[in-house]
């Protein structure tokens, strides 16, 4: 939670109100006192989620470089700058989170690039960043793996993923091949699996795939990642893979996303 010193109350009346033209919030964000989602259907929300990642995630972040793809009210790009970040820019595709995230940041003092654009142009973005954000976007996304391998392009040393999970939340280790006629791996509840949700989940037309812990770190790991932790049930933290991996899939994949 972002803590800062308290006003008086016309102030406070003032914030309240502009908080309220805004529109709803999905992130509770705190500024000076006034929370901007107080009664999240998921808690304190993203502070719930932050309190177990943050400490995997360096204090001093003087300097560093950070993208926040699907940034909301802008709560991580936040919290980036709390810790010293350089240059940080949040991206998203709804114009009522990203005024969110404008708003926040002003009121807060802090220098927040927020823009407009979807992960599937995050490529254009010139150059990389020291860390990149891509929480809590993956499941609402029709192309998921098309989007995680642009996403990787744009990591210059660390990715922090967060995706819902749904179905088994073991992490199995699978075989380098399988026999044609094998068609018992798939009754595994356990083998990787993304669940597709044609309708609606969660009141929640933009779900579309919801991973099990296996496909999500499988996904991860196909894309060109290390997962180097795992701080909560739904977020991993992972650098780029320095070797290509023997077999060559990896640039195969990526040379065929490049030309899509
Ligand atoms: C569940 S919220 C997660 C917000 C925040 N990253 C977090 O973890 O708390 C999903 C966010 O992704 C944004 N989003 C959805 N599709 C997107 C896309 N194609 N590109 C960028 N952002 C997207 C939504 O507008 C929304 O702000």
């Amino acid at each position: 939670m972002v803590t800062t010193p308290h006003l008086d109350e016309i102030d406070r009346d003032r914030l309240t109100q502009r908080i309220g033209e805004l529109g709803e919030w999905f992130h509770n964000l705190d500024l000076h006192g006034v929370r901007t989602a107080p009664n999240h259907f998921l808690g304190d929300f993203p502070n719930v989620k932050w309190k177990h990642i943050q400490k995997s995630i360096p204090q001093d972040l003087s300097g560093a470089s950070v993208l926040d793809i699907g940034c909301n009210g802008g709560f991580y790009s936040i919290q980036m700058k709390l810790r010293g970040a350089g240059r940080v820019l949040g991206i998203d595709v709804d114009d009522r989170y990203l005024n969110q995230g404008r708003f926040a940041a002003a009121t807060l003092g802090m220098d927040i690039e927020f823009e407009k654009r979807s992960v599937y142009n995050v490529d254009q973005i010139e150059g990389q960043f020291d860390y990149v954000f891509f929480m809590g976007v993956f499941y609402h996304l029709r192309y998921p793996l098309f989007a995680l391998d642009k996403v990787i392009k744009k990591v210059q040393k660390k990715l922090v993923f967060q995706t819902m999970i749904r179905g088994s939340e073991e992490a199995k280790q699978v075989d380098s091949d399988y026999d044609f006629w094998n068609k018992e791996i798939f009754s595994d509840p356990h083998f990787p699996q993304m669940y597709f949700i044609e309708n609606s989940y969660a009141n929640d037309p933009t779900n579309w795939w919801i991973p099990n812990r296996a496909a999500a770190e499988g996904m991860l790991r196909s894309s060109g990642l290390e997962i180097i932790d795992h701080p909560e049930t739904e977020t991993w933290i992972c650098e780029p893979k320095t070797a290509l991996r023997a077999d060559g899939k990896y640039i195969l994949d990526h040379e065929l996303a490049g030309t899509l």
